[in-house]
């Protein structure tokens, strides 16, 4: 009898999910249905056809090189996707517009925090609106000092000194091939982490260990973002309902991510956080609520891992293809630190115009973030006629617009670190033509710190060692994420630097 009952329960469940199963699949194909028509995904112009049958990739190797093509023949340098309703510009009087002149009018919007939602919560990378307002001054406030700023110094002077170093001479002993983009990804999580919660994952020491929670992060920031490429919001949703494939694994990605943030907090509460410098342990002061905590750090680690990472992999991309630049950094640094000081001073750093140029030159053609968007509250005109209907995406394009003639003139292809000296000081641009940290009221609040933490890097490198990247294609191939990444990564050869005895 009681098996016979238990038998029926068991047919019962499976046929509610059935049920179940079928509705939520015959609603996604309704929805999707409705996703279609609201997009109007029928478009036949060039570029939508284009975008839909990716012929673009005949000619070209990434979307955002194709972009760059199509915004350079606009005239007003904005073109229109209609299948994604997006509108993409590399106008810097739109730039203005959208990110300090009417900022009100273009958040980020509910699309992208729904998004990023499960991994980064009600953290300031995630938020609009009067959530945006307390973290921002909250932590402009915190990242404005300078006790923090030396702190962030000594974490990475640390890590070169201790860790990257090492690591390199160990491989140019060996004569072994090293992937430089995850030796600095390890480099940069390492910092971030450190910085961040005050908690050292070790994940460039010599052996190159795994660290779980680097991977769990990483998995999490991925699939995060591949939600984005779904058709419609409601596949990845159904998904994350029925607890399938992708969704699967990036919640328990986040749950692991979770586990240990909740951890850290706890001990941090436990033995006292006035002590400590990181930003847990500053924020501490201000908020009790460990959920919203554990969100705000997150987000600093997603904004200032892989973006530093990606910025010292394209240059020594560059750098490899340039030896005249490295020997400019090389003298450069030489006259401000003598040759054989081992690491340069913060003081010493900010002499150095060449290098400054440098970095900020590499960074306008290979931008971490390439393209960056927010949705319009209001049906608008951007300044150069484009009417814009509410709730349309509408995206700048700091790689396109390093790249545009009219921006940087007929040599804008070219690396050269003078076109930023004026009689051998840094000379700034306008920030609205080099949006590479956005700018107006959003601007990066790390942008100083990453700065500081590029340059130590490249000056221990370039002064100790000469770097040979082993496959030499024209142009780096992205993988699609929120941050430039090269597929394959960096594979490079290291040498240790042979100083003539006059030096
Ligand atoms: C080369 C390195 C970096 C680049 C190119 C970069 C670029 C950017 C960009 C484009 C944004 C705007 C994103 C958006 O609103 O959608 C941003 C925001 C932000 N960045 Fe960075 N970033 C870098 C490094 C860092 C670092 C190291 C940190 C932290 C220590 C950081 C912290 C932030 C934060 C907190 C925001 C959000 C600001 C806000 O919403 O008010 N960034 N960054």
């Amino acid at each position: 009898m009681e098996s016979e009952s238990s038998f029926s329960l068991q047919s019962l469940q499976t046929s509610f999910c059935y049920f179940f199963f079928s509705f939520a699949l015959s609603f996604s194909l309704f929805s999707l249905l409705l996703f279609v028509l609201r997009l109007k995904l029928w478009c036949n112009c060039d570029v939508c056809r284009s975008y839909l049958t990716a012929s673009w990739s005949i000619e070209f190797d990434n979307l955002c090189d194709w972009y760059t093509h199509l915004l350079k023949k606009s005239p007003s340098k904005t073109i229109h996707v209609h299948v994604l309703r997006n509108t993409i510009t590399a106008n810097p009087d739109n730039v203005e517009y959208m990110l300090k002149t009417r900022f009100e009018n273009y958040p980020k919007g509910k699309p992208f925090s729904v998004i990023l939602g499960d991994l980064l919560g009600r953290g300031i990378f995630n938020v609009d609106g009067d959530t945006w307002k307390f973290q921002r001054k909250l932590a402009s406030l915190e990242l404005g000092s300078v006790s923090i700023r030396s702190f962030a110094f000594e974490i990475v002077t640390t890590e070169i000194k201790r860790r990257l170093v090492p690591l390199l001479s160990s491989a140019a002993g060996e004569g072994r091939v090293l992937d430089l983009q995850d030796v600095f990804r390890r480099f940069t999580f390492d910092n971030i982490c450190r910085f961040s919660f005050g908690l050292d994952p070790g994940c460039l020491e010599l052996s190159l260990p795994i660290s779980e929670f680097a991977m769990a992060f990483d998995l999490a920031s991925r699939l995060s973002a591949q939600r984005a490429l779904s058709l419609s919001p409601l596949i990845w949703k159904i998904k994350r309902l029925l607890n399938l494939g992708s969704e699967k694994k990036l919640k328990k990605a986040i749950r692991l991510i979770n586990v240990l943030a909740k951890e850290v907090i706890r001990q941090r509460r436990k033995m006292g956080f006035s002590a400590s410098q990181d930003l847990l342990s500053r924020f501490m002061g201000t908020i009790n609520d460990d959920k919203y905590l554990r969100d705000i750090v997150i987000s600093f680690l997603l904004a200032g891992r892989d973006t530093v990472a990606s910025a010292l992999t394209s240059f020594f991309w560059l750098l490899a293809k340039h030896p005249e630049v490295a020997a400019t950094i090389l003298n450069e640094s030489d006259r401000v630190m003598g040759p054989t000081q081992e690491l340069a001073s913060f003081e010493q750093i900010r002499e150095m115009h060449y290098l400054h140029s440098a970095v900020y030159e590499s960074l306008r053609l290979y931008p971490p973030v390439q393209f960056d968007s927010k949705f319009s509250q209001e049906d608008d005109v951007l300044p150069d006629g484009t009417a814009v209907k509410r709730g349309t995406r509408v995206t700048y394009h700091p790689y396109a617009m390093g790249r545009m003639e009219e921006l940087w003139g007929p040599d804008c292809l070219e690396f050269k670190p003078e076109r930023w000296l004026k009689n051998g000081i840094f000379s700034p641009e306008n920030p609205f033509k080099y949006p590479v940290f956005q700018a107006g009221l959003r601007v990066c609040l790390g942008k100083e710190m990453s700065l500081v933490e590029i340059k130590s890097v490249v000056l221990a490198v370039v002064r100790s060692f000469e770097i040979q990247v082993v496959e030499d294609n024209d142009s780096p191939r992205f993988a699609p994420g929120l941050t430039a990444t090269v597929s394959g990564g960096l594979p490079a050869l290291v040498r240790e630097r042979r100083r003539s005895s006059s030096s």
